[in-house]
């Protein structure tokens, strides 16, 4: 049934400004939930077991980082079929993120851009919101960030402060250091510097895993916009580092393939379609560097089955969507698992 409501809804949203509509469907989607609606109207797709790092994800198809930005609507994104869903990214402080407006839509390009800045209700109150979920039954990913005002030197430790808060609470945690929208963020994709927290996520995560008896693996977030030296110096310090897994990837800073556009100069992370082939290209090298020994998750532009598999082929084990999600609505989610 929501494949037939989703495009009228999605042609009513599209004409309101991007992030009232975004906050106006997350509220729907809580709403509807709650009421039991939701579950009436969406089918549960078949179950189609994905392992990684020792969890199983109950489908390939999960939810990536940024949509549910506080957290508080796990359980209605895992009613419309999503086999994980990544919360966040959470800092250790609130913050309000970067003046409105600043997410914009490119329908023609079937494209996004936005320059949130990391708004969030911090990590407690994110973690509150985790643990107020109640019917999931996916796999919760936590999605971890710094501070705007926090140093890229002191970032590790907002890194660790956000790690140790999660960790009882995430089944798998992602450390993004490749927003394009935190001035100087992605600087921490430095070989050296990724290393440091590499390093430092891993010893705690050694601790907390000695200290609970539970171990809960870890992924960092990448940029697609690497170069082929970036990629390998950069593959050769995950396997080092002894990284669980590996996600990519982020938003784009290109514009080659929508200039010309009314939104082609606002500043910001591009998505959508414009990312499938070049998130593609990343995953694979990032692949033929490092074999099955840390495992990737697949996220940019993916619109169609064609889309996810490709991302297969290229050497993901699961994907996540955001901006094909916007567009296309849940029905996306079932024919990509379907397909799979
Ligand atoms: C509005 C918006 C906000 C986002 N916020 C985050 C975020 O907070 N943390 C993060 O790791 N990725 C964030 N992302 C990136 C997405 O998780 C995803 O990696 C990227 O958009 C590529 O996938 P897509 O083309 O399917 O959207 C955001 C993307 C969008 C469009």
């Amino acid at each position: 049934m929501l494949n037939i409501l989703y495009p009228a809804a999605r042609s009513i949203l599209f004409r309101i400004d991007a992030e009232k509509a975004h906050h106006l469907s997350m509220a729907g989607l809580r709403a509807t939930e709650k009421l039991g609606l939701l579950g009436a109207m969406a089918s549960s797709p078949k179950p189609k077991p994905v392992n990684l790092c020792g969890l199983t994800f109950p489908n390939p198809v999960g939810l990536a980082a940024g949509l549910d930005k506080e957290a508080n609507t796990i359980d209605a994104l895992g009613t419309l079929g999503f086999g994980h869903v990544e919360v966040g990214t959470l800092t250790p402080q609130p913050q309000d993120g970067n003046d409105s407006p600043r997410l914009f839509r490119l329908p023609e390009h079937q494209a996004l851009i936005n320059r949130m800045g990391f708004n969030n209700p911090g990590i407690d109150q994110g973690l509150a919101n985790v643990r107020s979920s109640t019917s999931f039954k996916g796999i919760i990913g936590i999605n971890i960030g710094k501070n705007k005002v926090t140093p890229n030197e002191e970032a590790n430790s907002d890194y660790a402060i956000t790690f140790e808060k999660a960790y009882p609470w995430a089944d798998y945690i992602t450390a993004n250091f490749s927003s394009p929208n935190t001035p100087g963020l992605r600087d921490l994709q430095s070989k050296e510097a990724a290393g440091r927290l590499l390093e430092a996520l891993k010893n705690l995560q050694t601790k907390l895993h000695s200290k609970t008896g539970r171990y809960v693996p870890f992924a960092l977030k990448v940029a697609p916009d690497l170069d082929e030296t970036q990629i390998s110096d950069l593959s050769r310090v995950f396997r080092n580092g002894g990284l669980d897994f590996l996600i990519a990837t982020n938003t784009t800073l290109d514009r080659d393939t929508v200039k010309g556009h009314k939104n082609a100069n606002e500043t910001g992370g591009l998505s959508g379609a414009p990312l499938t082939q070049p998130s593609t290209e990343v995953i694979g090298q990032f692949h033929s560097h490092l074999g099955n020994d840390v495992p990737i998750i697949g996220a940019g532009g993916i619109f169609t089955t064609e889309d996810a598999l490709a991302k297969r082929v290229a050497g993901a084990k699961l994907v996540q969507l955001y901006t094909g999600f916007v567009y296309r609505g849940p029905q996306l989610i079932h024919d990509i698992i379907q397909a799979w």
